[in-house]
């Protein structure tokens, strides 16, 4: 069984250690959140003020032309393109993730106008869930959308499938899906690919490139810490620019937007893809937040997102058997940055947890979810997160009435 001091030599050796300092951490708390809502880095604050009162307070409307706020979703999209594997000019940073999804999917649908079925997961993400259906009912056509049990994709796959929309690592159990094997299934039945890579980006090595994936969209608050409700970014591949459209079409995606054209004419290239005004404090943010990849790369992140990980299934099989199942899968290829532990009273022990510091979250009905994000997680965080978990079911706290009350947020 690995020791405390085990985990302090690993630490030690780790060669993303000092990146903790850029964070902003509770001392004391051990947060295994970040995949909810990753924390705040220094390199965030510095930004943010320095476009508060640089760019804002002095530049005033000048700063649109002299501080390039107008290009921002584009430079942001290509300071985030290799965490996915994309090229320059191929990802925007924009809206919020349903609307991205709400884009992509009215824009795909238009490229198979002949097919008639949209194959998404039934364990999506409810979001997803609900946009999807909500696009596929405006679609002008005929379109039903068939959420299936995962396993059973390649039987749903046929000629009048137009796109399938799947999350690449699943929110409740940490399930990393194929990117390019799945990718690769779909194009064989001629239909087009989209991914959700929330869980996904800044977790696990993506190579949208590689995989031949069409379009993919993520937020920027889970693993890229961008801050509450941070902008989120799409993934359009080059040779669809141009060919697709954008179905939400505004005056900052025209290629004239000061020409006051009354006329929409799409922007060139990605830009296509933007709508409106573009969130400039929000994207200062996420700006500052990449700025971490500065000092870390995605190799690094997976080695030890996945030693953490087993570190902590190992320490949970160990110190507590038979107490929680382990829904995560245990073989690497299949798993995200996250651990999921099944327990009918998880809302509980996460509860429990949280009152001794330690903060993870719930994802009804039944799962206390883990996130590690390597970027500013040592193991003795694992270890002490496990010894805090024996505590709560060994004295059974997490039974106390206090911890049942059910907020707004889980
Ligand atoms: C897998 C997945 N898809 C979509 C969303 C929705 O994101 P947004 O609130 O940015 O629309 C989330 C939010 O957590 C998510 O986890």
């Amino acid at each position: 069984m690995k020791t405390r001091e085990d985990c302090e030599r690993l630490d030690e050796v780790d060669p993303l250690a000092t990146v903790r300092e850029q964070f902003v951490l509770k001392e004391g708390e051990i947060y295994l959140d970040g995949n909810s809502l990753g924390p705040v880095s220094r390199d965030v604050v510095t930004r943010v003020n320095d476009v508060i009162t640089h760019e804002w307070a002095e530049g005033l409307v000048r700063s649109w032309n002299d501080a390039g706020w107008m290009d921002m979703p584009l430079r942001l999209g290509d300071q985030l393109a290799p965490l996915i594997g994309a090229g320059p000019g191929e990802v925007l940073v924009a809206d919020t993730l349903t609307f991205l999804l709400a884009k992509l999917i009215g824009g795909a649908l238009e490229l198979r106008p002949d097919r008639h079925v949209i194959v998404t997961d039934a364990a999506n993400f409810h979001s997803d869930l609900y946009i999807v259906e909500a696009m596929a009912a405006r679609a002008g056509r005929a379109v039903k959308v068939k959420a299936i049990d995962r396993d059973q994709l390649s039987g749903a796959l046929n000629d009048d499938v137009a796109l399938v929309m799947l999350t690449q690592v699943d929110f409740r159990t940490g399930e990393a899906l194929d990117l390019a094997g799945i990718t690769a299934a779909v194009h064989d039945v001629g239909a087009l690919m989209l991914w959700d890579f929330a869980h996904s980006t800044g977790a696990v090595p993506l190579d949208v490139e590689a995989a031949g994936v069409d379009f993919a969209a993520g937020c920027g608050y889970k693993y890229l810490n961008g801050g509450p409700g941070a902008p989120a970014f799409l993934y359009v591949r080059r040779v669809w620019q141009g060919v697709i459209t954008n179905p939400l079409p505004g005056w900052l995606g025209h290629a004239r937007p000061f020409d006051f054209e009354a006329t929409y004419e799409a922007a060139r290239g990605i830009r296509a893809f933007v709508t409106s005004s573009p969130s400039i404090v929000a994207l200062a943010a996420l700006e500052g937040a990449l700025s971490v990849w500065e000092h870390a790369t995605m190799a690094q992140v997976r080695a030890k997102s996945l030693a953490l990980t087993d570190l902590f299934i190992e320490l949970v099989d160990e110190r507590l058997p038979g107490v929680f199942s382990v829904v995560t899968p245990r073989e690497h290829a299949r798993r995200g940055s996250q651990v999921a532990l099944a327990h009918p009273e998880a809302y509980g022990v996460v509860q429990a947890l949280l009152a001794r510091g330690v903060v993870g979250d719930f994802r009804a009905p039944d799962i206390a979810r883990f996130g590690f994000t390597p970027l500013y997680l040592r193991f003795v965080d694992v270890y002490d997160a496990v010894e805090h978990l024996v505590a709560v079911m060994s004295d059974s706290s997490y039974r106390d009435p206090k911890f049942a009350v059910r907020r707004a947020v889980t």
